[in-house]
C-alpha cells in the first residue's frame, strides 16, 4: 500500500464513510425501541448490541454518506399475514420515546402491527424530520394527538384503519403545509366538525382518502363534490 492509498483509507475510516456503523446514540435508541416491542416472530433478530453495523439491521435505512438513521420499515407484511399466521408477524408492545434520538428520521412505517388500542404517542409530534408517517392498521385508538401538527416536514400521513375516535377538532392539520397524501379512512371521526375547512386549506394536498372515516356527512359530500374527490 502506498502512502496515498493509506491516507485515503485512513480518511475513510476516520469519517466512518459508508461502513454501516451508525452513531452509538442511534444504535442505543434502536435497541431501546426493540426492548419495548414484543416480537414473537423475531423479526428484529439482527438488532443486537454485538452487531454494531446497525445500518444493516433489518428495516433500518441509513444515509449513504453519514450513516445517520433515515428510515424505519417496521410494517408487518400483509400478504404473509393473511396466508399464514396473522398474529406472529406483527409487532406488539410499547413504542419507546428513544425514537426521538433519531434526529434525521424521515420515514417511519409501523403499519399492520398491533399496538393493542394505545393512543398514538404524543412524542411522534416531535420527530421533526419525518416526511412519511404510516400508522395504518396498527391498532391505535382514541383521540389523535394534536402534536402531529408539529410535523411541519410531513408529506405523507396515513392513519387509515385504526380505532381513532371523535376528533372534535382537526385544527392540527393546518400545521402540515407540505402534506401531499392524507388518509384518515376507516376510523370513527364522527365529531370532527369543521374538518373540511382544515383539509381544504392544506396547500400541498394531492391525495385524500376519507372512506369509512365517519366524518360528519353533509360536509363530506359538499367537499367531495366541490373538489371532485370520490
Ligand atoms: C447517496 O444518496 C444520495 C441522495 O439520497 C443519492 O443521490 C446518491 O446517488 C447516493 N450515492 C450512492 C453512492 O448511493
Ligand atoms: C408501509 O408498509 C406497507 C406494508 O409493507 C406498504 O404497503 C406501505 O406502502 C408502506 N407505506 C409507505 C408510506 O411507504
Ligand atoms: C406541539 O403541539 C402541541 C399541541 O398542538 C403543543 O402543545 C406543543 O407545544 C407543540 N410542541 C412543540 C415542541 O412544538
Amino acid at each position: 500500500m502506498n502512502l496515498l492509498t493509506t491516507l485515503f483509507f485512513g480518511f475513510l475510516s476516520l469519517t466512518g464513510f459508508c461502513n454501516g456503523i451508525c452513531m452509538e446514540e442511534e444504535r442505543q435508541a434502536l435497541l431501546e425501541l426493540k426492548q419495548g416491542l414484543v416480537d414473537h416472530a423475531d423479526r428484529l433478530s439482527s438488532w443486537v448490541a454485538s452487531n454494531g453495523e446497525c445500518c444493516k439491521w433489518k428495516g433500518v435505512v441509513c444515509h449513504n454518506l453519514t450513516d445517520r438513521v433515515l428510515q424505519l420499515h417496521l410494517s408487518a407484511p400483509t400478504q404473509i399475514v393473511d396466508l399464514y399466521d396473522s398474529v406472529t408477524l406483527q409487532l406488539f408492545g410499547k413504542i419507546s420515546p428513544s425514537l426521538l434520538h433519531l434526529k434525521h428520521l424521515s420515514y417511519l412505517n409501523l403499519s399492520n402491527n398491533d399496538f393493542g388500542g394505545i393512543q398514538i404517542p404524543k412524542f411522534f409530534g416531535s420527530l421533526k424530520s419525518l416526511k412519511f408517517l404510516d400508522l395504518s392498521n396498527a391498532g391505535f385508538a382514541g383521540k389523535i394527538p394534536p402534536h402531529l401538527g408539529n410535523l411541519s416536514n410531513l408529506q405523507y400521513l396515513s392513519l387509515r384503519d385504526n380505532d381513532l375516535l371523535h376528533d372534535e377538532n382537526l385544527h392540527w392539520l393546518s400545521g402540515l403545509s407540505l402534506l401531499k397524501h392524507l388518509d384518515l379512512s376507516f376510523n370513527n371521526l364522527n365529531k370532527a366538525s369543521n374538518w373540511f375547512h382544515f383539509v381544504n386549506t392544506l396547500p400541498s394536498l394531492l391525495e385524500l382518502h376519507l372512506a369509512g372515516s365517519h366524518l360528519p356527512k353533509g360536509q363530506a359530500e359538499a367537499f367531495s363534490s366541490e373538489l371532485g374527490y370520490a
